[in-house]
């Protein structure tokens, strides 16, 4: 929901500016204006003018600047902010606000600011774990200020351990959800997305295109307005979406163990994978040997999990997706129907930009109730925001 809001970029020193770089694309092209401030150290590692080109804007550096105060004071600059980011946050700036220090441009701003405050440290890992550094961290969370948790890996020292600034697009996504209202606080979401791999020996398998974006996108999205939100996932490239628990698996049977796991303490299940309709009969315990010409498969059903959930179900909101490639509403209410749903997302996937592995999608909701909404091709995490409007309403209508 960064779309028209103001942000303030803050960028302290540290080998992981760079990030910032890409954070403040992201920014950008979600709608948000984004103004950034620097420190001096944090120039050393890249340019102003990089972020000023990236941004459209000056980039401020300097408390005491006769021109920068005149057009935009530090006050202003702070008060005009939507959402304020310091990324990368050092132990120094860190260390500077929750002592009440305000010495330069970018810690005078942020002091200054009413403005919600997501704080990403990245620094040396024995400095993190310093018990100062984790005294100024926990004054910063109880003064109201969010704090991501840094990711672990290879440091820019050469240490291995915690203390890397997590990747733009988690940034991004926390700084996203700080900004979006909060209507499925307490619901309780189960999210199914990727294909199913249905194994035939120990090296090959029977799959399909999924590529889990339509899934993760609804995941990421219920995280951001409150939801807890658990995704089991078939196998996927994709990153875990900000805020969300996954639980992966491979195989439709699997599948189902973790969805039926979940079921009882769920109020909403979203069920976007592609799940495999049928596995082979039976799996070589070895590599299959090329033998005669031909080779014929035996396949055996898989549960149909959907389905399952149909018939268990008290009172959750159970939304199903139905990938089809001809008579789409047909078999979509056929599906919702059978399958005792209370909504499905009708994907036609032959349509250009819709359906499997590409970004966007183009999809009708149909309800139990025989209400239609058809959708223009849009993003999928736009598709994910319109789907969580309708499920906000129907688990908000079961709950009364
Ligand atoms: O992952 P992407 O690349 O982003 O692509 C998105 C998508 C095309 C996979 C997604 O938008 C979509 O349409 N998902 C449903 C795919 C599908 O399996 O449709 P279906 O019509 O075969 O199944 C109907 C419903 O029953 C689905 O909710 C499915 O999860 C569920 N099902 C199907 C078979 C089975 N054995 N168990 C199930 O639970």
């Amino acid at each position: 929901m960064l779309e028209n809001k103001t942000v303030i970029l803050g960028v302290s020193g540290g080998i992981a500016v760079y990030k910032a770089v890409e954070l403040l694309r992201l920014l950008t092209k979600a709608g948000a204006t984004v103004h950034v401030v620097m420190s001096k150290n944090a120039q050393e590692f890249v340019t102003p003018l990089t972020f000023q080109t990236l941004s459209g804007n000056p980039v401020h550096t300097e408390l005491f600047n006769l021109y920068q105060e005149q057009e935009i004071g530090h006050i202003s600059l702070a008060d005009r902010a939507d959402l304020f980011i310091l990324a990368p946050a050092t132990a120094n700036l860190i260390g500077k606000i929750a002592n009440g220090l305000a010495d330069d441009l970018l810690s005078t701003s942020v002091m200054a600011t009413k403005a919600p405050v997501l704080v990403v440290p990245a620094m040396n890992s024995n400095m993190y774990e310093n018990p100062l550094y984790q005294q100024n961290e926990k004054k910063l969370a109880e003064a109201g200020y969010q704090v991501m948790e840094p990711a672990t890996g290879e440091l820019a020292c050469g240490w291995l351990g915690k203390g890397k600034l997590p990747e733009p697009e988690l940034i991004f996504a926390a700084a996203d959800a700080m900004l979006t209202a909060k209507d499925l606080s307490g619901c309780r979401v189960l999210v199914t997305a990727g294909p199913t791999r249905e194994e035939l020996d120990p090296i090959r398998y029977l799959t399909n295109y999924s590529s889990g974006k339509m899934g993760y996108a609804v995941a990421a999205a219920a995280a951001a307005r409150g939801a807890s939100v658990t995704l089991v996932s078939g196998p996927t490239s994709l990153q875990t979406p900000y805020g969300v628990e996954v639980v992966p698996v491979r195989s439709a049977e699997q599948m189902r163990a973790a969805v039926l796991e979940c079921f009882a303490e769920s109020d909403v299940v979203i069920k976007a994978a592609a799940v495999a309709d049928y596995r082979p009969a039976r799996r070589g315990e070895n590599k299959i040997k090329k033998t005669a010409d031909e080779m014929t498969i035996e396949l055996e059903k898989n549960p149909d999990i959907l389905s399952e959930l149909g018939t268990r179900k008290q009172e959750q909101v159970l939304v199903g997706f139905a990938a089809e490639t001809e008579s789409l509403l047909v078999h979509a209410t056929e599906k919702l129907q059978k399958k005792g749903l209370d909504m499905i997302v009708a994907n036609d996937v032959t349509a250009e930009g819709a359906g499997f592995d590409v970004d966007t999608n183009l999809v009708r909701f149909l309800f139990a109730d025989g209400k239609v909404e058809e959708l223009d091709l849009m993003r999928k995490e736009q598709v994910a925001n319109r789907l969580l409007d309708q499920v906000a309403e129907l688990w908000q209508a079961k709950r009364q």
